[in-house]
């Protein structure tokens, strides 16, 4: 087949810009360390419910004052859907999906995640006022997406 010589040029040409570009954006997230905060642990999406701590979600004492909830978002639940946690504790959401992308977000806080497949996400946060809070998907993931909510429970 006889490619045209400017055809050829401008062929080499786009792939050059292609390669140079990928590079860059290859340096940029990568070379600098960057990395999404929250998407650091990586875990099998197949296996989110044989694998700990999602095999046990719930809340975790871990020593005087701090405490893990471990959560399972899927299509259309945050599971589980009812927690309880005691005021002024340093309290670290862990949360992974078993299927598509869900958000993480807790109304009237700075906690807003996104939750994709194959990632761990993390964050701590420490509730200072006692009260019910609400944790709302704010990643669009189906007909059912306006009905995933759970609750948090914060006690004296
Ligand atoms: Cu889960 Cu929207």
């Amino acid at each position: 087949m006889h490619i045209h010589k400017f055809e050829k040029i401008w062929l080499i040409f786009g792939i050059g810009m292609l390669v140079i570009f990928l590079t860059t954006v290859g340096i940029g997230a990568f070379a600098m360390g960057h990395q999404p905060a929250s998407n650091i642990q990586t875990i099998d999406p197949e296996k989110v419910n044989e694998t700990a701590p999602f095999d046990e979600p719930g809340v975790k004492q871990i020593s005087n004052n701090k405490y893990e909830v471990v959560i399972v978002t899927s299509a259309f639940m945050f599971t589980p859907n009812q927690i309880t946690v005691p005021k002024g504790a340093e309290v670290t959401f862990i949360v992974a999906t078993t299927d598509v992308v869900h958000g993480f977000s807790i109304a009237g806080t700075n906690v807003n995640m996104m939750v994709e497949p194959g990632y761990i996400s993390r964050y701590t946060q420490t509730f200072n006022d006692t009260g019910e809070y609400l944790i709302l998907c704010n990643e669009y993931c189906g007909a059912g997406h306006h009905l995933m909510n759970a609750r948090i429970e914060v006690v004296e």
